[in-house]
């Protein structure tokens, strides 16, 4: 098993991930706090410095290219300068960013975080979560339609802010049937029924209760999710459970849970993220879902222990495999 593993990882280099969804800029304003504002009774951050990262689907594709893979983001930005930032932020981690689209209806996703003397103040958010026009479905379709046939897996990133629209969905999935080309969904509940045929989608629990009316609570309620959506849907599931790892439901029937290694944890911001890049990387480079799955679990406990936004290194997956 662990021989396998390191093979798997070894191969991530060069696999070709395209990502599609919510691009997002995660902004961060780190500041110092010394008094109380004279208009109001608000605190006065003087700012030191400004960090970015990219979110959302973008997130993906960052630990693509972390983990050796090359990722191609599609999605859309707005007319305004968080869209220069957040290209350009890509290219720095080596992210192609020809995918992604001018929509000047819709301000670039942004999230942006104060934070006075090492602690968050307040969040301020730009989105406007209305579906995509129908020229900017177009324009992705067409992108779709050609980058196809060059990469190797695809990952939906669906944050519902307007990218996965029902035609975007469908024509991706018409494209990557004929193509052979696997497609892996991190879903948003109420977009349920746009990713019927996908080779896999990989909800957390309370989005599988949610897609499934079945209220969560014990093990037994995450098997009859697992079950009834891959029936509904026609594909495999993973449910990622937090602390309790993962259990994945294949289309065979075969029911297989992949338990955590107890982790202290400094964040779960993204461990979801992680999932879905570690899981594409796999399959391109052709590990079973069971396989994909036990490497997503150790990268993402790895994630979760990481302090700030850090992607996980092929290294580090390394040595979580053989202290397996
Ligand atoms: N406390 C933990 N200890 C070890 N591993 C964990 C822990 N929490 C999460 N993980 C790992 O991260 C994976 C994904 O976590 P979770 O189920 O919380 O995903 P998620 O809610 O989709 O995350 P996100 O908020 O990033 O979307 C889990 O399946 C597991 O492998
Ligand atoms: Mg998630």
């Amino acid at each position: 098993m662990k021989q396998r593993l390191l093979k798997i990882l070894e191969k991530f280099k060069d696999k070709k991930i395209l990502v599609i969804g919510d691009v997002m800029l995660d902004k961060y304003i780190w500041g110092d706090v010394s008094r109380i504002s004279p208009e109001a009774p608000v605190q006065v951050v003087n700012v030191i410095k400004e960090t970015y990262e990219p979110g959302g689907a973008s997130n993906v594709a960052n630990n693509v290219s972390a983990l050796s893979g090359r990722a191609f983001m599609a999605g859309i930005a707005g007319n305004d300068e968080a869209k220069n930032t957040i290209i350009e932020e890509l290219k720095k981690k080596n992210v192609d960013t020809a995918g992604i689209f001018l929509d000047r209806d819709k301000p670039t996703t942004q999230k942006v975080r104060i934070i006075g003397k090492g602690q968050q103040l307040l969040r301020v958010d730009y989105e406007k979560k209305e579906h995509v026009h129908k020229e900017i479905e177009e324009q992705i379709v067409k992108f779709l339609n050609e980058k196809i046939k060059e990469i190797d897996v695809v990952v939906v990133s669906d944050y519902a802010k307007g990218v996965i629209t029902p035609r975007i969905c469908n024509k991706l999935l018409e494209a990557s049937k004929s193509n052979k080309k696997p497609v892996i969904v991190d879903p948003k509940p109420k977009h349920r029924d746009l990713y019927m045929n996908a080779d896999l989608i990989t909800p957390n629990n309370s989005e599988a209760s949610e897609m499934t009316n079945i209220e969560d609570g014990s093990d037994e309620a995450v098997i009859n999710m697992g079950s009834k959506l891959l029936k509904y849907l026609n594909t495999n599931v993973l449910i990622t459970r937090g602390e309790k790892g993962m259990s994945l439901f294949e289309r065979d029937g075969s029911v297989k849970h992949v338990p955590a290694k107890a982790k202290e944890v400094y964040s779960l911001i993204g461990a979801g993220d992680t999932v879905a890049a570690v899981i594409a990387l796999a399959l391109a480079s052709g590990a079973s879902l069971e396989e994909a799955a036990t490497l997503a679990n150790i990268a993402a406990g790895i994630k979760v222990g990481k302090i700030g936004t850090a992607s996980v290194s092929a290294d580090e997956i390394k040595r979580g495999i053989e202290e397996l």
